[in-house]
C-alpha cells in the first residue's frame, strides 16, 4: 500500500513528436500506477480536439505557419491543463499530460501552469528515430485512429507523415538541464533521468527501461486441483489430487502444442526495432527456456505450482512473490470455518475485500505491492512465458495487464483448470481463455467466499 508520503502529486507531461510512443508510454505508466495505488488519470489533447474540433482534420491544420490551426490547438491545450488542475484539486495524485509539447513555448506554458497550482512538474520525452519503430507505430495506432477512421490506410499513413513533417520543423527537443526531466530513447533501450527527485517520479525507471514493443504472449494459470481445494481449504501447502495431476498432463500438451508447433496464436516474438531486443549477451537467465522445456515457466514456491509444471519442467523458475495470498491465522481454514469461529474477520473480508488485511497476513492490497517486481519482470520478457501460480496472485497480474481497476481485483474470475493467454498488444492486451478440463472451481467447495 502506498504509503501517505506517496500521495503526493505530480504532473508528468509528455514531450516528443508524433509516433514515437508518447500515448503508449502515458497509457502504460497510467495503468502501472493505478494497479499500485495512485490515482492516476491521462488528459489526451488529442482527444480534446477530436471532441471540439471533429476527428478528421487534415495534415495542414497541424501545420505551424496555420494561425488558425495554431490557436485552436492551443485552445485545447490550455482546456486539457484546466481540467487537470481541476482534477488534481479534487484529490486525484499523477497527472500525465498527453500532448506533443514539442516546442520551448508550449513546455513553458505547462511550467507556468504546474508553478501556479503549485504542482510538482516532471517532462517525459519520447525519442526515437528508427524509421521501423516510427513505421510499425504509424501502422497499429495511428491508421486505426479515429483521425482517420474509414480513410485508406496507405492514405492514413501518408497524410500522418505530413503531419510529422510539420511538427519536425518546430521541435525543439529538451535541453534544459535545470528542469526534471526523463528522456526515453528508442521505447527504453536508453532511460536518462534529470533532476528527478520525488518517489514516484523515480519509482518508474524500472518500468521505463525495461518497455519494448515486441509481441509475446504471457500465459497464466492456476495449479491443478490440490487437496486443500477439494477441502475447501485455503492457503496451505497441499499436493495435486488425481484430477490436478491429469491438469498437469494436459496443460504440458495444451503447451508443446502451442509453442513447439508453433500454435495458432502464439506468434514467434517479432523484431520491430532497438526496443524490442536484447543484446543478446544480456540476456538474463529468466528469458530463457530451461534445457528440459520448450518455454519459460515461472511457478510459487509451493508444492501444487511445481507439481503442475513437472509434465513441462523439473526445473521452473521459483518465484517467492508468485506465492499464494497469505491468509494468516486464517491458513488452512475453509471459508465456513472462518465465518463460524471468526465472524467479525469473516464479515470485515466480506465488507472490503481489497482491503480487508487477514491477521497476520495479507490483503490483496499487499499482494500488489509485493508483486510489483513480479511485472516488472513480466515486461522485460521478450519470450512467451508461462505463470502457474494461485487465485489472488493471478487476479492481481491479470488486473494489471488488463488494467482493472484494483477494487475490482480481488473478484476477477480466475477458474482452475483453465489457461489465460494475454498478448500485449499496442494499447492494450488480447486474452483468450482456454479451459482444459471441465472440472472448474464451481464443482468444489472452495468456490465461494
Ligand atoms: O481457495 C483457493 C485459494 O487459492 C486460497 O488459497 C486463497 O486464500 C484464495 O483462493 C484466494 O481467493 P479469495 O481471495 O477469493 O479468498
Amino acid at each position: 500500500m502506498p504509503n501517505p508520503r506517496d500521495r503526493s502529486k505530480v504532473v508528468l507531461a509528455m514531450v516528443g513528436l508524433p509516433a514515437r510512443g508518447k500515448t503508449y508510454t502515458a497509457r502504460k505508466i497510467a495503468r502501472y500506477l493505478s494497479w499500485l495505488g495512485h490515482k492516476t488519470r491521462v488528459f489526451n489533447v488529442g482527444s480534446y480536439r477530436r471532441e471540439h474540433f471533429g476527428a478528421s482534420q487534415p495534415h495542414d491544420f497541424f501545420d505551424p505557419s496555420n494561425a488558425q490551426g495554431r490557436a485552436a490547438l492551443f485552445d485545447m491545450a490550455v482546456r486539457a491543463l484546466t481540467d487537470m488542475t481541476e482534477w488534481l484539486a479534487k484529490g486525484g495524485e499523477v497527472a500525465i499530460y498527453d500532448a506533443t509539447n514539442s516546442t520551448r513555448a508550449r513546455r513553458q506554458l505547462v511550467t507556468e501552469c504546474c508553478s501556479n497550482h503549485a504542482l510538482p512538474l516532471v517532462f517525459v520525452e519520447s525519442i526515437c528515430d528508427d524509421p521501423s519503430v516510427i513505421a510499425a507505430t504509424i501502422r497499429e495506432t495511428k491508421t486505426h485512429s479515429p483521425d482517420y477512421s474509414g480513410m485508406d490506410p496507405e492514405d492514413a499513413a501518408d497524410d500522418f507523415r505530413a503531419r510529422i513533417a510539420h511538427y519536425e520543423r518546430a521541435y525543439e527537443p529538451i535541453a534544459d538541464i535545470d528542469s526534471s526531466f526523463i528522456k526515453i530513447v528508442d521505447v527504453g533501450r536508453q532511460v536518462v533521468l534529470n533532476r528527478i527527485t520525488g518517489h514516484l517520479p523515480a519509482r518508474l525507471a524500472p518500468l521505463l527501461i525495461n518497455m519494448h514493443i515486441g509481441r509475446r504472449p504471457i500465459w497464466l494459470t492456476r495449479h491443478g486441483e490440490s487437496l486443500s481445494n477439494l477441502r475447501g481449504a485455503i492457503g496451505g501447502d497441499s499436493e495435486l489430487t488425481l484430477r490436478g495431476e491429469t491438469y498437469a498432463r494436459a496443460l504440458a500438451d495444451f503447451m508443446r502444442s502451442r509453442v513447439v508447433s508453433g500454435g495458432d496464436t502464439s506468434p514467434p516474438p517479432r523484431s520491430v526495432g532497438p526496443g524490442s531486443r536484447p543484446p543478446p549477451s544480456l540476456a538474463p537467465m529468466s528469458m530463457l527456456p530451461p534445457a528440459d522445456s520448450p518455454i519459460t515457466v515461472w511457478t510459487s514456491t509451493l508444492r501444487r505450482t511445481a507439481q503442475t509444471a513437472s509434465y513441462l519442467t523439473k526445473h521452473p523458475i521459483k518465484h517467492r512473490a508468485l506465492d499464494e495470498i497469505d491468509a494468516g491465522l486464517c491458513d488452512g481454514m475453509t471459508y465456513a470455518e472462518i465465518k463460524a469461529n471468526m465472524p467479525a474477520e469473516y464479515e470485515a473480508r466480506k465488507g472490503d475485500k481489497f482491503h480487508y488485511r487477514y491477521p497476520r497476513g495479507e490483503s490483496y492490497e499487499d499482494v500488489i505491492q509485493r508483486l510489483d517486481p513480479v511485472i516488472i519482470e513480466l515486461e522485460r520478457q521478450r519470450q512467451p512465458v508461462l505463470v502457474i501460480a494461485h487465485q489472488a496472485i493471478l487476479r492481481a497480474i491479470y488486473g494489471y495487464f488488463m488494467d482493472r481497476p484494483p477494487e475490482e481485483i480481488p473478484y476477477i474470475e480466475i477458474p482452475l483448470h483453465t489457461v489465460i493467454q494475454l498478448t500485449p498488444t499496442a494499447y492494450g492486451c488480447e486474452e483468450k481463455r482456454f479451459p482444459l478440463l471441465t472440472i472448474t472451481e464451481s464443482d468444489l467447495t472452495a468456490s465461494s467466499s
